[in-house]
């Protein structure tokens, strides 16, 4: 995550996974407040004016638990039964959304979080060709996949069946998590490969890449650095850096994400260390002992590893996002533009126009939820709903997947506030300030001409964004900016 300088609580909550989606950013700070009458009956002719719809399915599945990884993975064999049973669940969420959305075009479909090959490929495929026969694929403008490139030749042939299967797609994005070059880094977090192994496993993937991939791949800056006899600081061994740069300058490079390590500063390292061992009982690993630099080495790591990418001519168009001309994420701009999404499977985030989500109303009507239904009582206007599947396996498999505490709903101004806090973190301008007025502190505009002056955003009265360096400290600036926060 980029430069927090504030220390307060519920602000680093906030801003904890500020490298997320906005769901995340703001799961504790909206009220849960619910529902009229008269817009649950209103239902069916607002599903009929939904635009096109984004899917993306959260895999919870990992080869093994990396000792950053906040998500609640759960490292498996692909022959893992409870896949099979999982995968019954999903398709049955599936269906719970097709009843009221069938045939709905699909913008983008994202494959997130864990590892989506240790499912094995074969059960992705019968995923997308499930949806397929529920929603409309035709203008599909992105398939989408992160990947661990762990193991190697199980990621390879995953990327080369789908190819195969897919080469019609517009496009076919692969997100491959690298992380870092740094051998003792990645033993430290236990990711488990090498540079040695990276290298290989470059080598043979880019022999797979087809007209319509995109290839992005991930790097974390976890602030460490060499220090020679003479105190000379210098990040990986040179022959490693001029990789990334060869690497940065190929061809088959469209994309790379940049984050700065997060969730492991004060007291992090023993909440993980715990989570760890709830997650994975039995678990051998003696406490988690990554090395990793003070904030400020890591912003020094992130600014070196930006520049480099940078030289080699990606454009950055997020905060943590750099491409090549026309290959930007299609799904993070359906984010970015708050457009709808449905995740499906454990603790994935929905964000829906109201309502199209009849079941959870109907729940909600017939009192099954009594917190949101004495909520409902007490309402004000409100425009969306954001909500997250149950965190909990035995809950999803049992069909419990709605999580009462998690569904929130925006009113006009927490929409306001999610529209400034996204739109901010991109490079496009925000023409309409004064739209924004009502949801910022009352001084805001000397503080832009205070961070005007100290170069961090470019503002003429009328519009704004953030410079290169307003981006590096986005989380101070946005906490200044916005009253709810
Ligand atoms: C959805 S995640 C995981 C993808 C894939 N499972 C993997 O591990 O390669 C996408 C990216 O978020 C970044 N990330 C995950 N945890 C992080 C953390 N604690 N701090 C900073 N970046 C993190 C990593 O770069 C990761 O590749
Ligand atoms: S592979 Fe990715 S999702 Fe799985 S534990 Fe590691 S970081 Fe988390």
């Amino acid at each position: 995550m980029i430069n927090i300088s504030k220390t307060s609580t519920l602000k680093d909550e906030l801003l904890r996974n500020a490298y997320l989606h906005s769901f995340f950013l703001y799961r504790n700070c909206f009220r849960v407040e619910i529902l009229s009458i008269n817009r649950i009956y209103s239902f069916p002719y607002l599903i009929f004016d939904l635009p096109m719809l984004s899917l993306y399915i959260h895999i919870p599945f990992c080869a093994s638990k990396c000792a950053y990884c906040s998500f609640n993975s759960i490292p498996t064999n692909s022959s893992d039964i409870l896949i099979d049973e999982y995968m019954q669940s999903l398709k049955k969420e599936i269906d719970y959304y097709a009843a009221t959305l069938k045939d709905k075009a699909l913008k983008t479909l994202y494959f997130w979080w864990g590892t989506p090959s240790r499912i094995w490929v074969g059960r992705i495929i019968d995923i997308i060709e499930y949806i397929t026969t529920k929603f409309d694929l035709e203008e599909l403008a992105e398939l989408s996949i992160e990947l661990n490139p762990y193991p190697e030749t199980e990621v390879l042939d995953f990327v080369r069946t789908l190819n195969k299967r897919y080469p019609k797609i517009s496009r076919l994005r692969y997100s491959f998590g690298i992380q870092s070059f740094d051998d003792e880094v990645l033993k430290l977090t236990w990711r488990a490969y090498s540079f040695g192994g990276i290298v290989e496993f470059l080598r043979s993937l880019v022999k797979l890449k087809q007209d319509n991939n995109v290839f992005n791949f991930d790097f974390i800056a976890f602030g460490k650095f060499l220090v020679s006899k003479n105190w000379h600081k210098q990040l990986w061994h040179e022959h490693k850096r001029d990789f990334l740069k060869n690497f940065l300058n190929s061809w088959y490079v469209d994309s790379i994400s940049l984050y700065t390590l997060e969730g492991l500063k004060e007291g992090g390292q023993e909440i993980r260390e715990q989570e760890i061992r709830e997650q994975e009982p039995g678990n051998s690993k003696q406490g988690i002992n990554i090395y990793h630099g003070d904030d400020e080495e890591i912003m020094e790591e992130f600014l070196i590893l930006k520049a480099m990418v940078e030289d080699a001519w990606f454009g950055r168009y997020e905060i943590s996002n750099f491409a090549r001309a026309g290959k930007a994420s299609i799904h993070n701009m359906v984010y970015r533009n708050m457009e709808p999404y449905i995740g499906l499977w454990l603790s994935a985030a929905s964000f829906l126009p109201y309502p199209t989500d009849p079941i959870l109303l109907k729940n909600i009507r017939d009192n099954l939820f009594p917190s949101l239904a004495s909520a409902w009582q007490s309402l004000s206007a409100w425009k969306a709903l954001r909500r997250t599947n149950t965190w909990n396996m035995k809950q999803y498999l049992e069909w419990h997947r709605i999580d009462e505490k998690e569904v929130h709903t925006l009113d006009d101004s927490d929409l306001l506030i999610e529209e400034f806090f996204l739109r901010l973190r991109t490079r496009a301008w925000i023409a309409d300030i004064l739209k924004f007025a009502s949801v910022l502190v009352p001084h805001y505009q000397w503080l832009l001409s205070n961070y005007q002056w100290a170069w961090l955003l470019s503002f003429d009265w009328v519009q704004l964004r953030l410079t290169d360096e307003g981006m590096n400290v986005y989380n101070s600036i946005i906490t200044d900016l916005l009253q709810k926060i």
